[in-house]
């Protein structure tokens, strides 16, 4: 018989579709999780699938054996968390079809709208928010007043947020309406309220914000408020 080799535990609730390992680590250290019995908070604590009793939120988790992979058009209104201690609706209401316990990877915004992706898959989580794969993500924002080039090229190049520098991002200026514009911008970093924080930042605050795509893989048609599952060959898109 094959021994099973020891991994890290945010790793090993990766692989049992709780959360990205990133996630995981988090929740480790918020004390959600027990090996053996006993709260761990150390993320580098190492466990053996089959020897070790791993739980969270004091439930027995195992490596799930059926990966699912969605692509939600989220409305707004929606909290990208599995559940909301206000009571709001959360996302993973909006998949009807899939028993298995799916979590969002990355976030959304609360008013926000658009792509999200929705597995059980820990290790893709973590790799499409991991920097280092620099994942695209396009987004509509419809801002307060008219930017100017220069305006839309300093987001192009960088600039500060919360003391860092924002890395250089793709901006296009769609349309002009009354008192409002269209842009689209496409980063590859992921900050809470980033693309919001930084059109308020050249003095064009957000009123509506949508996510397009993931890389090359877009909503195209896929309605506000439907999922659909992805196919390996759209997961490859997300990484274009
Ligand atoms: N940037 C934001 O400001 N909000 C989102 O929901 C996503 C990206």
């Amino acid at each position: 018989m094959a021994v099973k080799e020891s991994i890290r535990l945010q790793k090993y609730l990766a692989q049992c579709g709780i959360a990205s390992r990133r996630k995981a680590e988090e929740y480790i250290s918020a004390g959600r999780v027990k090996v053996n019995g006993t709260v761990v908070r150390l993320a580098g604590t190492t466990v053996v699938e089959g020897v070790d009793r791993v739980q969270f939120d004091n439930k027995t988790v195992t490596p799930e054996t059926t990966l699912f992979y969605y692509l939600l058009n989220k409305p707004k209104g929606y909290v990208t968390t599995v559940s909301d201690p206000q009571g709001r609706p959360v996302v993973t209401d909006l998949i009807k079809d899939c028993d298995a316990r799916l979590f969002p990877v990355g976030r959304l915004d609360f008013d926000t709208e658009g792509a999200l992706i929705l597995t059980n898959d820990g290790e893709l989580a973590q790799k499409i928010q991991h920097p280092s794969h620099e994942v695209n993500k396009t987004y509509e924002a419809v801002v307060y007043g008219h930017p100017g080039k220069a305006r839309l090229q300093q987001l192009e190049t960088g600039i500060i947020l919360d003391g860092a520098k924002t890395a250089p991002a793709k901006v296009a200026l769609i349309k002009k309406m009354s008192s409002t514009s269209l842009c689209r911008i496409t980063i590859h970093e992921g900050k809470k309220h980033q693309v919001k924080n930084m059109f308020k930042a050249i003095g064009h605050p957000v009123t509506s914000l949508k996510r397009t795509a993931y890389g090359k893989l877009s909503l195209n048609k896929l309605p506000l408020g439907n999922a659909r599952k992805l196919s390996p060959s759209d997961i490859k898109k997300i990484f274009l």
